[in-house]
């Protein structure tokens, strides 16, 4: 038995049962040509949210974010800001940082593609790419639209302008590397995409996708550019500079600790998912993998992408100016009102608009009259109690048997299957509304006076309702989640979401 125990695929099984689960989950990097507005905060947020979960069932989860730095874009920013791209990069990319700090986001590295290290390993992939084969020399003819950094199909086009930016795009046509990107590779991406073995989510995206695919053979894409000079120098070229996105796919890799060999892969490898917005779905599904492929690594699990916040009837964009500042919501709503409004603004994976009319009336509703209000009543209400029910609900819920234990189920499915609005109107349908509802009609102030027992009674499953929402909303709200149970504990709280105007 001893023995049997000691051999080493026994080890390694016994390794594996301990091991805990990973999850890693990645947002893209943010160009640093403008400091983040609420269409950035959105998909960040939601990455901590994932994050925060998937910590809370004890897996062993990375959480990787950051900003892209190169290319004409942020050249012709920095130039118009008469600063060195790198200085300007700087003092962008710190904004996102100091933004993601202020909206409590935790995510465990942020990866910059200015840093030496990420540099280095992105010539070392594009040398491999390049020495099997699958990068040649050629030129490129197309129209470019410098805010997307991305050609643009001639047929896309609205009067020669960007329909997502709005702006004029350029005709170039210049000498460059290319990727292959047809033939056999696009068969076998088709094959992965089909099988799951690279989900593309919602499943229109799949859908969208797969009749892209498989409607046309893939035109090589331009991996450098020769006249943009703010990008990482090509090692078998010295004339030409990554293409911005070849640049920005690698920080996926480079962002953990990778060096740019395709045989020594990070642990945390495959990504179990890459949140994107729609707008950059097309690149993430054909470009990304493709180039993953060639280099023999395996594929992200997971490519999800959601839709956009809108506002007056277009995409929220720095470039549009039509974008809702985080700092104006942040000032209004909080921390938690603004990740629980932009979390519940709508379906995750379709276009959502908001104003900030329609904020300050859900804020209103929902937290200031809705939770607020029912945390502020329960309180006051308990200090007629003798005793303080058992309120350790964490505790409650890992003893199966409990009902709360189901309810719990219900919320994380929806969480997990990043279906945050779902899982957030759920618990304001089933516990917060019906709790102040439930209060009405029962009038525990009477009942003190009159029906101690009952009053008992009612007053547990109040608490235990709250105290079940709190526990569940602290991957989306953590500050609340955490004053709401300090409340109870020291009979105390200094109020939670006073109203709006
Ligand atoms: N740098 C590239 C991504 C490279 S990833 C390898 C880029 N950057 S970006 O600054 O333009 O940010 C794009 C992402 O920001 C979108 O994919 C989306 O996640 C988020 N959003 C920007 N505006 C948004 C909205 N109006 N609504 C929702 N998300 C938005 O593209």
């Amino acid at each position: 038995m001893i023995q049997h125990l000691n051999s080493k695929s026994n080890q390694y099984a016994l390794t594996f049962m301990f091991m805990k689960k990973k999850f890693f989950i990645t947002t893209p990097i943010y160009y640093v040509n403008a400091k983040p507005h609420i269409g950035h905060a959105y998909t960040t947020i939601a990455a901590d949210v994932l994050a925060r979960f998937h910590k809370s069932q004890s897996e062993d989860v990375f959480f990787l974010t950051g900003t892209d730095e190169h290319g004409l874009n942020i050249q012709k920013k920095a130039e118009d800001a008469k600063k060195d791209p790198q200085i300007f990069a700087d003092e962008i990319s710190e904004e996102f940082k100091n933004y993601w700090e202020k909206l409590n986001i935790k995510y465990d590295n942020f990866i910059r593609t200015t840093d030496e290290k990420h540099k280095a390993a992105v010539q070392k992939a594009l040398q491999t790419l390049f020495d099997k084969g699958a990068i040649y020399k050629g030129e490129y003819e197309g129209y470019y639209c410098v805010a997307c950094e991305q050609f643009k199909n001639e047929k896309d086009l609205v009067d020669g302008r960007c329909p997502d930016h709005d702006i004029v795009v350029e005709k170039v046509k210049e000498e460059c590397y290319l990727l292959k990107m047809s033939g056999d590779v696009q068969k076998r991406l088709i094959e992965k995409i089909e099988s799951d073995e690279f989900k593309i989510a919602p499943v229109k995206y799949k859908k969208e996708i797969l009749s892209f695919l498989e409607g046309q053979e893939l035109r090589d894409v331009s991996i450098s550019r020769k006249n943009v000079s703010w990008g990482i120098t090509l090692p078998f070229d010295k004339e030409h500079t990554t293409y911005v996105w070849a640049d920005a796919f690698l920080n996926y890799l480079t962002g953990l600790g990778w060096e740019g060999n395709a045989e020594k892969l990070p642990p945390q490898w495959p990504a179990d998912v890459h949140l994107i917005g729609k707008d950059i779905l097309r690149v993430h599904a054909t470009i990304w993998p493709i180039m993953l492929m060639h280099l023999d690594i395996p594929l992200p699990k997971l490519l999800f992408a959601h839709g956009h916040i809108r506002s007056g009837g277009r995409k929220m964009s720095k470039t549009l100016g039509n974008a809702i500042s985080i700092d104006e919501m942040l000032e209004k709503f909080g921390i938690d009102g603004t990740r629980y409004l932009l979390m519940s603004a709508g379906t995750f994976g379709e276009d959502v608009d908001m104003t900030m009319e329609r904020m300050v009336e859900k804020y209103n509703a929902d937290l200031a009259n809705g939770l607020g209000n029912l945390l502020s009543r329960v309180l006051k209400m308990s200090e007629k109690l003798a005793v303080l029910p058992e309120l350790d609900i964490e505790k409650k819920l890992v003893n199966t048997g409990n009902h709360l234990y189901k309810k719990d189920e219900n919320f994380n499915e929806w969480v997990v299957d990043l279906k945050f609005d779902m899982g957030l109107r759920y618990l304001w349908d089933n516990f917060v509304r019906k709790s102040n509802l439930y209060i009405e009609e029962k009038k525990p102030w009477e009942l003190a006076k009159v029906n101690q027992p009952e009053f008992e009674k009612v007053m547990r499953r109040l608490l235990e309702d709250i105290l079940f929402v709190a526990y569940c909303l602290k991957p989306i709200m953590p500050d609340t989640s955490k004053k709401i149970k300090e409340a109870f504990e020291m009979k105390k709280t200094d109020g939670l979401f006073p109203r709006v105007k």
